[in-house]
């Protein structure tokens, strides 16, 4: 029985001296010390030993039984200690790898543009509104005073959609909106997509609009004059020449462009290509509401007066950027956005 003991010991140790892992371990304790271990075998055999020989022997099983339990608890560090140091070199950082570049999104020169403008008529005083794109006839055209067989109506300019209604050919209908639901003093811009049936190197059917517009009593030209030349010189430059040159439109009266000096000539027009030699650049439309247009939204025009804008925003960003073709802003061109 001693020599079984023995046996028992020195295989327990040598197991353990190669066990790697925890689990190895534990299989290890419960093949000697559990409950069906080798080792609790022989205690149960006690029983069997001469009275005289079972204290020696005893002594000998819980010396034996402690050796074991000692081994096993120096492979469990020995093991926890490795593991931890194959962690440590997996997980370890190398700090001087050069780092990688996230990627930069840009807000598109579009949108640039539009922000640039609706912050400066904010700080004039004006809230921004919205209207629909999809938009039926009375507002696009009826009530901004298109006659109905107005040439602006043309299946060659208006995207028609069912039920009569059509995709709005300008943000004017906005003004409408506005005032058919609240009351002067009004002082409203409107951005958003408009859509026309032309598509070329400057026309797109798809574009952008800033709409503008103040009304209340006493309203006069001199205010659409100060607000406008306000607005063009913070956009372009403070100390740019602006003209009005007159013109039409359905919902206005009396009606102007707005134009200002061409920078790329210095105004000095001969051969050059922005202004087509004249000096000027347009900008805007604009013009004093037309008194129908008041009529048809319930507005006394003896009370009340005021003067509209309608600005492009491709228009603006190509005169601003010098881009030549208006479809670059569509085409999702990482190389043409990236410069914005
Ligand atoms: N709605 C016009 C267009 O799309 C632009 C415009 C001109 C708007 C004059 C206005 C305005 O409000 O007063 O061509």
């Amino acid at each position: 029985m001693k020599e079984d003991l023995e046996n028992i010991r020195a295989a327990a140790l040598r197991d353990l001296e190669t066990a790697e892992t925890e689990s190895a371990i534990e299989e290890i304790r419960v093949r000697y010390l559990g409950r069906k271990g080798e080792l609790t075998a022989v205690l149960r055999g006690m029983g069997k030993v001469s009275p005289e020989e079972r204290p020696a022997m005893g002594a000998l099983v819980n010396r034996i039984k402690q050796e074991v339990e000692g081994g096993i608890g120096t492979s469990l560090d020995r093991a926890r200690a490795a593991e931890r140091s194959r962690r440590v070199a997996s997980e370890r950082i190398d700090v001087t790898v050069p780092g990688r570049r996230p990627q930069l999104g840009r807000i598109h020169p579009l949108t640039q543009i539009t922000n640039e403008l609706v912050g400066v008529f904010v700080g004039l005083g004006f809230s921004v509104a919205e209207g629909p794109e999809v938009e039926d006839d009375y507002h696009n055209f009826e009530a901004l005073n298109f006659p109905a067989d107005h040439p602006a109506r043309d299946m060659q300019d208006t995207l028609f959609v069912e039920g009569g209604r059509v995709m709005r050919t300008h943000t004017s209908p906005v003004q409408i909106r506005v005032m058919e639901e609240r009351k002067p003093p009004l002082q409203v811009i409107a951005t958003g997509a408009t859509y026309r049936h032309d598509s070329d190197a400057t026309h797109s059917p798809m574009f952008h609009q800033i709409e503008g517009f103040m009304v209340d009593q006493g309203i006069t030209f001199a205010d659409l004059k100060g607000v406008l030349t306000r607005a063009v010189r913070e956009l372009f430059a403070a100390d740019c020449p602006v003209r009005l040159r007159p013109s039409f439109f359905p919902f206005t009266e009396p009606s102007a462009e707005l134009d200002i000096g061409c920078f790329a000539c210095g105004a000095a027009g001969g051969a050059c290509r922005m202004c087509k030699g004249t000096g000027w650049i347009e900008v805007l439309g604009s013009g004093m509401i037309d008194p129908n247009v008041f009529e048809a939204v319930g507005y006394d025009p003896e009370q009340v007066s005021g003067f509209a804008f309608g600005i492009g925003v491709e228009r603006i960003a190509m005169l601003k950027y010098e881009i030549d073709d208006i479809r670059l802003f569509f085409g999702n061109d990482l190389r043409f956005l990236e410069q914005f």
